[in-house]
């Protein structure tokens, strides 16, 4: 991995250890619940894949699945501005669980909020 990545600080372990808090909350969350899969199993490999890369550790969701084109695969899904809240705060919660300190816990929110805005395709009302 390339030093002075959030990846390398982090280690691959907690990155692993986040996304499996991270899909519990998910599959608990009432607003989460009908657009997931009850499966989670393969999601959250992708997902383990995805985000090594995004914090800049090896590129193992473009080796798999090629170019994650991250907006299109979300455009299926109806997502809202409290659909992306209730990510936001999973994740929140996971970043709590998996004990990442700061300042990479902000560091990954922040990164992780850009991209939740840009998923959102659907207005409140048209939920
Ligand atoms: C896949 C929802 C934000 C990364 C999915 C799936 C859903 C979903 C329903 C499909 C799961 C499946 O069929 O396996 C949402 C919602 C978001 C959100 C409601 C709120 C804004 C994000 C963000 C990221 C992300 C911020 C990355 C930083 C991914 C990846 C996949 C995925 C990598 C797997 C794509 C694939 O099938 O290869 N998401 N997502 N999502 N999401 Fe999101």
């Amino acid at each position: 991995p390339t030093p002075g990545t959030i990846y390398e600080a982090i280690g691959e372990e907690k990155l692993n250890e986040l996304v499996d808090h991270f899909y519990k909350y998910v599959s608990e969350h009432p607003d989460l619940i009908p657009i997931f899969p009850d499966d989670l199993t393969e999601t959250r490999r992708k997902q383990k894949q995805f985000l090594t890369q995004f914090f800049g550790g090896p590129p193992l969701y473009i080796q798999e699945h090629g170019h994650p084109m991250l907006r299109a695969r979300h455009l299926p899904f109806t997502i809202t501005p409290s659909r992306r809240d209730a990510w936001l705060f999973c994740m929140d919660r996971a970043l709590t669980d998996a004990e990442i300190e700061e300042p990479y816990r902000t560091a990954m929110l922040d990164r992780l909020t850009m991209t939740a805005n840009h998923m959102m395709n659907t207005p409140e009302d048209e939920k």
